[in-house]
């Protein structure tokens, strides 16, 4: 199956599922229909058939989908079946930090190493890594088989970085710093951008305030 004709936002669903199911399969079931999992996932059962339907179907009509199997398909479409290896750049609050949260090992994540310009902090020790110099980034990359980077730096340094990893054989890049990156077609660039997901999660509370007044006014919600 090739990965590049699936939209995006089909994509951007794969992880909620793997969620759920590796829950489900944690908890012993076996077989769950589409509409038991809209049920527990609040997505309608036809959203999710249309997104399983994409990598063909997964499932027999009638019959429900295999637990183990859809979410062993779903890792495997997601690469998780892979390990990979991955450096931090910026060894900062947002860089020790994640190099500190643990799970992600459990999917497959596996940090390496992790680098900072600031020589007050060369060699300081995180869980299982010494944070290096900058200067033994591209020898490290290459020694180690690392195939993502994730930059928590400032974005004035991130363009620079990245410029520097695009010649190492890195081929993704977990980019937390507010800039947008210019990188050779073999790099695939995920930005994050907490805020973004916090500004939503004001605009919902916002719109949930605001249909609350609409419904006073309408008269559809008594006043006490
Ligand atoms: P921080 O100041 O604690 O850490 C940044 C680290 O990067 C420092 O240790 C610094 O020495 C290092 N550094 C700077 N330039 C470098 C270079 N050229 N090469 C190697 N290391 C370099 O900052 P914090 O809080 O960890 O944030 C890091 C970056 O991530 C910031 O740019 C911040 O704006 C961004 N950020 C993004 C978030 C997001 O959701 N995308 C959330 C939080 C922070």
């Amino acid at each position: 199956m090739d990965n590049k004709e699936i939209s995006q936002a089909v994509i951007g669903r794969l992880p909620r599922y793997f969620r759920f199911l590796g829950e489900l399969k944690d908890e012993g079931v076996e077989r769950i229909s589409s509409q038991e999992l809209s049920d527990i996932m609040n997505v309608t059962a036809s959203q999710i058939r249309q997104d399983f339907n994409n990598f063909g179907g997964f499932g027999q009509q009638g019959y429900g989908y295999n637990v183990e199997y859809l979410y062993e398909e779903i890792g495997r479409i997601l690469g998780l079946d892979k390990t990979h290896n991955l450096i931090i750049i910026g060894a900062g609050n947002l860089g020790q930090a994640l190099a500190n949260y643990t799970n992600f090992e459990r999917r497959g994540f596996l940090f390496k190493g992790i680098f900072d310009c600031n020589p007050s902090l060369h060699g300081k020790r995180i869980r299982n890594m010494k944070i290096m110099p900058m200067e033994q980034l591209e020898d490290f990359v290459k020694a180690n088989e690392i195939d993502m980077a994730v930059l928590t730096i400032p974005k004035a340094s991130a363009v620079k970085v990245a410029g520097r990893l695009s010649g190492t054989g890195i081929r993704g890049i977990w980019n937390f710093a507010h800039v947008d990156l210019n990188v050779p077609d073999g790099i695939q660039v995920e930005n994050v951008h907490l805020s973004d997901s916090l500004m939503k999660l004001a605009y919902n509370i916002n719109r949930f305030d605001n249909e609350t007044l609409s419904c006073f006014d309408s008269g559809f919600i008594d006043e006490k």
